[in-house]
């Protein structure tokens, strides 16, 4: 367990969130919470922050699992100021915030990679996952980042990985100060300068020209990678040559 997370140091590098914070030492899941919040009127820049979550929730139903205080677990509202057909958009533009704030923050010289559509990988280990979900007129962003966790449940330990154990250390309270800005200033990009961010993708992207097998739907498919189309599809090369895009798909495995 590492030290408790200071919200007074956080405001004082992020004032956006002043007023609008919700910290709690445990909390079913803080997206759940956050949704309640918008449900009740809460606006752009609440941010609900828990150190342990009793239901935390991942993509495609799974559970997202974090010992007490190991983690950085929250959930930001945005009110996007763009057109409602680009807020999927916040997916990726979250995923690009937290690569950018693990690189600017850290001492260490270190790569993170992005797995399409928005999980967060350093040394091919996951490190942090994204839950983007669309309530009322707002974007709930809910992360899950590993940031000081030893020990990982059985069944995930092989593929999961914490900033610390990749020889990260960060100050959590500005970490997620970073994050919170980068989400704000490449969220305003999703729309005119969507390209920006997807190039920004492009650098970090794990996928890229690699074979790999993925759910889309039922079905199970097998395909070369090759990039991210200007709406942020992942495009795939099929084995009989045909190029096809996905706008989702998940247990996405590389093979080579
Ligand atoms: C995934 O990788 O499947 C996404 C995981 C997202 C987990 C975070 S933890 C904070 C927020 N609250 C939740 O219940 N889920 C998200």
């Amino acid at each position: 367990m590492q030290n408790k997370f200071h919200s007074s140091l956080f405001l004082s590098h992020q004032p956006i969130c002043e007023g609008k914070l919700h910290y709690f030492a445990e909390l079913q899941s803080t997206s759940d919470y956050a949704k309640q919040l918008v449900q009740n009127g809460a606006d752009s820049g609440t941010l609900v922050i828990a150190e342990h979550q009793t239901s935390g929730r991942g993509r495609g139903g799974n559970q997202w699992q974090s010992p007490a205080g190991d983690g950085l677990l929250f959930t930001l509202v945005i009110d996007p100021d763009i057109d409602p057909l680009y807020w999927s958009r916040f997916s990726i533009v979250a995923g690009v915030a937290i690569a950018k704030a693990i690189e600017s923050l850290s001492k260490n010289d270190v790569k993170v990679q992005l797995k399409w559509p928005n999980d967060v990988y350093i040394n091919n280990k996951k490190c942090a996952g994204i839950l983007t979900e669309i309530v009322s007129d707002k974007v709930l962003i809910g992360i899950g980042i590993n940031v000081s966790t030893t020990d990982f449940p059985e069944q995930i330990a092989h593929k999961a990985t914490s900033l610390s154990r990749e020889g990260i250390t960060l100050d959590r309270e500005l970490f997620l100060a970073e994050i919170v800005k980068q989400i704000f200033t490449l969220g305003s990009m999703a729309d005119q300068a969507f390209a920006h961010i997807i190039e920004m993708h492009h650098q970090q992207c794990m996928l890229r020209g690699k074979l790999i097998t993925f759910l889309s739907g039922d079905q199970k498919h097998i395909g070369k990678a090759l990039r991210l189309d200007s709406q942020g599809a992942l495009v795939i090369e099929l084995p009989d040559q045909t190029i096809r895009t996905y706008m989702e798909a998940r247990d996405i495995l590389i093979i080579e």
